[in-house]
């Protein structure tokens, strides 16, 4: 989506549709668009809109049409509900017939500053034109392009451009990101990468499994072994401006799909385990964000991508295994085979001397249970890192919330064959259990952190900001996070 700045009063805009924000009854409009406030007020009394979370109503205004978008009640308010609101307003104006959409450039709501706004209102904007149509014959090509205008005065563009940029990147992702199993194999994927790479000036290497196999990363090829599809472990770099700097890496889980290997999973819902491979996804899409935001500090993403099937050549619940740098791992159940895959791009990752390693991850059933959808999981070896990611997850719209690695937990993570089990000898705490393990591959001097989005990767349900699929979530708070560390 085009995102673009005008002067003149969001009422003067001609074009397209005006989106309005509400937070229950209150329109969110500042001084100098009194007279279209009121309009909507005496439009508003008249109808059935409250201003809930998601709401969304089209008025006709002047001579024109105006979206009223909803972000509910101010004590529930989260950034993300107003980049939700900003993409339901655009999705159900595009079902409308508009093709252009004016918001104004400031937004009367305390606690939000201005950049966060425009940020999250044209990353949200540009989200709420994307529809997953590559699988379906009849609407396949039409995908009409959409236009932004943020009205009023923008001291300062570089935020339009940076939602822009990112809202660019969640789209160009996503249809990757929803591609089931068989189109979207880890070769795919690397080949999505290097071109992905090419086009917005990062380098791109990837690993095949003979690479995998001299370098010692048994814990990748045993995940893949029992399926026909070639591991592969991608890398990409963003040199940065700050030559001096060490890196920041980014870890995704990219499990293109996990059929749970010989400790097969239930069939219902298994088609859902395409998007085992998410926490990758998350990355490639940061990684385009950082590229055209132009952050100093440099960046590496890793992704591990792998199928998890039940061939004859799958590893066995009981195998020993060795991951890269030489720590054994005794596999008692092959569908926690994520972890087995991140410890060796964590080892990859920490020869990197980087500044800190963040993963990101589908990891545990458990993290349902804990926060649903309504946040992700984060864990790590130290505070701070933790508190940043955080903080910048509440600017970006993305919930994280702590849990802790207790030591218990990395005791529950010992075998009595191996230096580790992949699964704990305790009871609950899956999500923390599975945290312990892969820290065992982070020495203590690197931050760390754990981001594991098993419950906020997609959604299977339609909700009025997006059609069931990936969300992506985690890529807005990783570039977030990462642009603060210039
Ligand atoms: N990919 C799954 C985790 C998952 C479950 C993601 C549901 C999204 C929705 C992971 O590989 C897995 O199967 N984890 C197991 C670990 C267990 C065997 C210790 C789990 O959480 O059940
Ligand atoms: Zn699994
Ligand atoms: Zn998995």
């Amino acid at each position: 989506m085009k995102i673009t700045v005008s002067p003149t009063p969001l009422a003067e805009q001609k074009k397209g549709a005006l989106v309005v924000f509400c937070q229950k009854d209150e329109i969110l409009l500042t001084e100098e668009n009194d007279a279209l406030k009121k309009q909507l007020a005496d439009l508003l009394k008249k109808s059935a809109f409250k201003g809930e979370a998601g709401q969304v109503t089209l008025f006709p205004v002047n001579d024109g049409h105006a979206i009223v978008a909803g972000i509910g009640e101010a004590k529930y308010f989260h950034n993300g509900l107003l980049e939700q609101a900003a993409a339901a307003a655009v999705k159900a104006g595009r079902a409308a017939g508009f093709k252009s959409f004016a918001m104004t450039s400031t937004l009367a709501l305390e606690g939000v500053s201005e950049t966060d706004y425009q940020l999250l209102a044209g990353r949200g904007a540009a989200w709420g034109t994307y529809e997953f149509t590559t699988f379906k014959t009849a609407t396949k090509k039409k995908k009409a392009a959409a236009a932004l205008v943020f009205a009023g005065p923008v001291e300062d563009r570089a935020t339009v451009k940076a939602a822009e940029a990112q809202g660019a990147a969640l789209c160009s992702t996503a249809d990757l990101a929803n591609s089931p199993g068989n189109v979207a194999t880890p070769t795919k994927i690397a080949n999505w990468a290097k071109k992905m790479a090419k086009e917005n000036n990062l380098t791109c290497s990837v690993m095949n499994e003979a690479e995998l196999a001299k370098k010692g990363c048994g814990g990748i090829l045993s995940v893949a072994s029992g399926g026909a599809e070639e591991a592969k472990m991608i890398v990409l770099k963003h040199a940065g401006t700050d030559k001096t700097a060490k890196p920041i890496v980014l870890v995704g889980k990219t499990l293109t799909f996990d059929s749970g290997g010989i400790s097969l999973k239930p069939g219902k819902g298994m088609e859902w385990m395409r998007y085992d491979k998410s926490g990758g996804m998350a990355v490639l899409t940061a990684m385009q964000m950082i590229a055209r935001m132009e952050v100093k500090t440099p960046v590496v993403g890793i992704l591990c991508a792998a199928e998890n099937m039940p061939g004859s050549k799958a590893t066995r619940p009981g195998d020993i295994i060795t991951a890269y740098k030489g720590k054994t791992v005794e596999v008692c159940n092959t569908d926690a085979e994520g972890r087995l895959a991140l410890m060796d791009a964590l080892g990859l990752a920490v020869d990197l001397e980087p500044r800190a390693i963040v993963d990101i991850v589908t990891l545990t059933g458990a993290v349902i249970m804990a926060f649903g959808g309504a946040a992700a999981a984060i864990l790590g070896n130290q505070p701070q890192i933790v508190n940043e990611l955080i903080d910048s997850g509440l600017t970006a719209g993305e919930r994280l919330w702590e849990l802790p690695i207790f030591k218990d937990y990395s005791d529950n993570m010992k075998s009595d064959f191996a230096d580790l089990s992949n699964i704990s000898n305790g009871t609950g705490a899956g999500t923390a259990t599975a945290a312990a393990f892969l820290k065992e591959f982070v020495p203590e001097e690197i931050p760390w952190a754990h981001i594991d989005i098993a419950g906020t990767a997609w959604i299977t349900a339609a909700k009025p900001h997006q059609a069931p699929g990936a969300t992506l979530f985690g890529a807005r708070t990783l570039a977030q996070w990462v642009a603060s560390q210039d």
